[in-house]
């Protein structure tokens, strides 16, 4: 079967130059439809450079990403929006909600770029923002509730147009052991219900929750490795 994700020899070079960064150094890999992986690696070892080429935010200096079959390592930058729109939920360490919009309009915010309709965008958030247990939070701002929370909504956001690849860079990086925990088993019900889940992180322990790690260190990969299978949640997705 063709690899969901296809990366080959990939360089991203910061400030070519004298200054340059290599912050990608001949990175290959593959990631089948439905795998469970984290990258780990240092701070500065290039763990969110990977994450902007595999989550189409970004192109490599060199080197093809073949997404689904199809390269996608020079498209223009309204081509790599319409990909990531289709095709990849994000999560961020500072989960990146809209201050002034309650937990409700965050998460509807991506579908209104896919072109739905106002009622049909109510119902699925509201659908995204149950199933990550906030059914009675739809109307606090993101200054009502807790990081825990706040991470939820962001997962309902990344969720709630059901893309086939969750991106996670560094998710429970600015939460507590108890939120942590509660956004892991959210990530592992996802994986559980069919869908690709890619944690960046630095922290061992997380990795050791997931079925693949992949050990990043100066932009190359050191490691990659399978964990022993891991028990599921409550969480159904
Ligand atoms: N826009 C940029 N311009 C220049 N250098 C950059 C840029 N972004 C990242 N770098 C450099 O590239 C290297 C990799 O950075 P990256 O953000 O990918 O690391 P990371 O593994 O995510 O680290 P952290 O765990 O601290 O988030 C670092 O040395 C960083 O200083
Ligand atoms: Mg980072």
């Amino acid at each position: 079967m063709e690899p969901l994700i296809k990366v080959e020899d990939l360089h991203k070079i910061y400030n070519p130059g004298e200054n340059e960064v290599r912050a990608l150094d001949g990175i290959s890999l593959e990631i089948q439809k439905g795998e469970f992986v984290a990258i780990i690696g240092h701070s500065g070892s290039g763990k969110s450079t990977l994450m902007n080429m595999l989550g189409c935010l970004d192109i490599p200096t060199s080197g093809n990403y073949f997404l689904n079959g199809k390269d996608v390592s020079r498209l223009s930058d309204n081509a790599l929006s319409e990909i990531r729109n289709k095709e990849i939920g994000f999560i961020f360490q500072g989960f990146n909600l809209v201050a002034n919009l309650d937990a409700v309009g965050n998460v509807e915010l991506p579908l209104i770029y896919r072109g739905l309709g106002k009622q049909k965008r109510r119902r699925i958030a509201v659908q995204a923002l149950k199933k990550v247990g906030l059914g009675t939070r739809m109307k606090h701002k993101p200054n009502e509730l807790s990081g825990g929370q706040q991470q939820r909504v962001a997962v309902a956001r990344a969720i709630a147009a059901q893309p086939p690849i969750i991106l996670a860079d560094e998710p429970t990086g600015n939460l507590d052991s108890k939120s942590t925990k509660e956004i892991m088993n959210i990530l592992k019900a996802l994986h559980t219900g069919g869908r690709t889940v890619i944690i960046i992180t630095h922290d061992d322990e997380i990795a050791s929750q997931v079925h693949r790690v992949i050990r990043i260190i100066d932009g190359r990969i050191e490691d990659d490795y399978l964990n022993e299978e891991r028990e599921d949640t409550h969480y159904v997705f």
